[in-house]
């Protein structure tokens, strides 16, 4: 494992050790996640009553109670936009031109966001507070060698070890949306990160600080993704539209 990987257990996470359950014939591989999951083995995914992982030949799975199949988030759509000609509206507003720009995705979920940046040419450090998710996270992205992840949380890492860190050229920042009282459900991953961090969902509470300081660690863009039509955290220096989402662009100032 690469060193900043092992920065987790200097931030332990207040999550429970959750159960990996493994393909037998992957016991070793499986050995990797130990110091955070109770390993069980198990030829198929099974149905569970907490939230679990399944890990077999075709990488990790998420099993939530109450679903009959595993999830596991696609790279399809990552390499659908990589080869997209025209470039994302997230590119755009990170800047464009990402080969070898150091990249904090300070709230990177499954990766979908931050995977892509890193296929678009830049080191990208993607940080996930929830340890199910971060292990998803870490599976998804060990095999990239310009993209490493930590499990922490970003305002603690900004908080504690940012002042030894060079500043970084672009954070993006992309806490879960407040719920709505629109029927229509989000795709699966969202709705997954949704019930996994609805205990801990004070994401929108904590963005105001953390866009502070991010702003003090970054010398170029913070990225702040919001819904359309979301209210206004505070002014940003411009923004950048898309279908559903925009991204409020603040410079830094490190
Ligand atoms: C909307 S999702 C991110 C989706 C991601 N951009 C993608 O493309 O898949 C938000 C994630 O950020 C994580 N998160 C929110 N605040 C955080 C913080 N302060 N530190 C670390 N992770 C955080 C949540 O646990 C959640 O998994």
């Amino acid at each position: 494992m690469a060193e900043s990987r092992t920065l987790g257990d200097q931030y332990p996470m207040t999550n429970d050790l959750c159960v990996l359950y493994h393909h037998p014939e992957l016991n070793e591989n499986a050995q990797r996640y130990a110091p955070w999951c109770q390993l069980v083995s198990a030829p198929a995914a099974p149905t569970v009553s907490q939230p679990a992982l399944f890990f077999d030949h075709r990488g990790m799975w998420l099993c939530m109670p109450g679903y009959s199949t595993a999830f596991q988030p696609s790279d399809a759509d990552i390499q659908r936009r990589v080869r997209s000609r025209a470039p994302t509206e997230l590119v755009r507003a990170c800047g464009m031109n990402l080969d070898g720009k150091r990249v904090l995705d300070a709230c990177a979920g499954f990766g979908g966001d931050g995977l892509l940046l890193a296929q678009m040419g830049a080191h990208v450090r993607l940080i996930e507070r929830h340890r199910l998710v971060w292990i998803m996270l870490e599976e998804r992205a060990r095999h990239l060698s310009n993209a490493e992840t930590l499990c922490v949380d970003a305002s603690q890492l900004l908080r504690d070890g940012g002042e030894q860190e060079d500043p970084w050229d672009v954070i993006l920042l992309d806490p879960m949306f407040p719920p709505t009282n629109k029927r229509a459900l989000p795709n699966r991953g969202l709705q997954h990160l949704r019930e996994l961090t609805e205990s801990s969902q004070t994401d929108h509470d904590d963005i105001l600080p953390l866009l502070a300081r991010s702003k003090q660690h970054c010398r170029g863009r913070i990225v702040l993704k919001r819904r359309l039509k979301d209210s206004l955290l505070e002014r940003p220096d411009f923004q950048i539209k898309a279908k559903s989402v925009r991204f409020d662009v603040y410079k830094g100032l490190a």
